[in-house]
């Protein structure tokens, strides 16, 4: 493998940080601490089935080894528990001020050592090595940091930018081909909603993709993470445009619920992208051939582009109300009017829902 990679800047100031992305991008790591100045410590905090896999090849570019925290893998990890026995580790091994967490890992570990990161002596620096497609496009650029509760996903969390984020091809490379291509309706969105050129190059380039192509799968994920750094820096906070990140996750957040969790995030999102196509298309609000073609990339990504299991049209419609993006008991949507102009709405009706599950029942 070369030592070719691309630098994506997220311009925030006096928090600007660089996403590195290539082949072997770890490599970019003792720069990155050399450039924060006077770190005392790395801790690494994995996910114990990433370091299983990776912590020797992590460990083998540091000039001193870091100090190592993993947690058993899996969304149950992002809880206030798990974050309290890490704090404990933190004070056992006098993790200072100075200290850098390195969050090795998918989505799960930049959320939990993010948040740590944030709250440990009121706020450390952090790096982002993301491990999975889904935090190398989204979960890992922005800042944005958390655990769940049982009454709720994300529900505790802080705002913490790392000070850079490191997405490594070889380390994605472990990735189970259906976490891997979940992970590319992400990407699809991200072209849909900002950059129509992107998704030519997808359908372009669908064979590199799906050979895991280092050259295409270096272009395609620094093309995602610029979309995300530019949509962040406008809107750090969510005070607005951050939301037109959310086109496909109101259907989507609904059927990952109903599904009980078994269709993957980015399934469900490809799904919810579809049938909030279909409610534009039959408002008139978006044309049937940019729906067809989405429907149809997806479709040569290998995601699902049909329900796999029924469901109940009035379910899907009363779990879209408890999204938490509703404000004043609307549900909230946001969808595509062409590429490259998403749009927010908020006066879906049950029968629009109705309709696009029953198209989505179809195929
Ligand atoms: N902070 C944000 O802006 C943001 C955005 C989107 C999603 N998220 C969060 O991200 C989380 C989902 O992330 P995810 O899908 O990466 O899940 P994840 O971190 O649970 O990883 C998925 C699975 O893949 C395994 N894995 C990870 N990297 C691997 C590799 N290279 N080789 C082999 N196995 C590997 C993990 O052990 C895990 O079992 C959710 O909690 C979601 O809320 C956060
Ligand atoms: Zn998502």
């Amino acid at each position: 493998m070369t030592d070719t990679f691309q630098t994506v800047t997220v311009d925030l100031g006096a928090r600007t940080y660089p996403i590195h992305v290539g082949p072997a991008a770890r490599n970019m790591l003792p720069d990155c601490l050399a450039n924060a100045g006077d770190i005392s410590d790395v801790v690494i905090i994995a996910d114990q089935t990433v370091a299983n896999l990776h912590l020797e090849r992590v460990q083998a570019v540091l000039e001193q080894p870091a100090r190592v925290l993993t947690f058993p893998p899996g969304e149950a990890s992002k809880s206030l528990t798990r974050a309290e026995t890490l704090f404990n580790e933190l004070a056992d091994a006098r993790a200072d001020r100075k200290a850098c967490i390195v969050a090795l890992g998918g989505g799960v570990a930049g959320d939990l050592a993010g948040f740590v990161a944030a709250s440990w002596l009121r706020g450390i620096r952090f790096i982002q090595m993301p491990t999975t497609i889904l935090a190398a496009v989204d979960a890992s650029v922005g800042g944005k940091t958390g655990v769940n509760l049982a009454t709720g996903k994300n529900l505790v969390g802080a705002f913490h930018q790392p000070i850079a984020v490191l997405v490594d091809l070889e380390l994605i490379a472990t990735l189970p081909e259906e976490t891997f291509r979940a992970g590319l309706a992400e990407s699809v969105k991200h072209a849909a909603i900002r950059d129509p050129d992107l998704l030519t190059w997808h359908e372009q380039h669908l064979s590199a993709i799906l050979k895991h192509d280092p050259t295409a799968l270096t272009e395609l994920l620094a093309r995602n993470c610029a979309i995300k750094a530019a949509v962040v820096a406008a809107d750090e906070r969510e005070a607005g445009l951050r939301a037109i990140l959310n086109y496909g996750h109101t259907l989507g957040h609904a059927f990952e619920h109903l599904y009980n969790y078994q269709l993957a995030h980015g399934e469900c999102v490809g799904l919810g992208m579809i049938g909030e196509n279909t409610i534009a298309v039959a408002r008139g609000e978006l044309d049937l051939a940019v729906a067809h073609r989405i429907r149809d990339l997806l479709a040569a990504l290998r995601l699902p582009v049909a329900l796999p299991e029924p469901l109940e049209p009035a379910a899907v419609w009363s779990t879209c109300q408890l999204d938490k993006k509703n404000r004043a008991g609307k549900v909230n949507f946001v969808w595509i009017r062409a590429l490259g102009e998403p749009a927010r709405v908020d006066n879906v009706t049950a029968a629009e829902v109705a309709d696009a599950v029953a198209t989505l029942q179809a195929g």
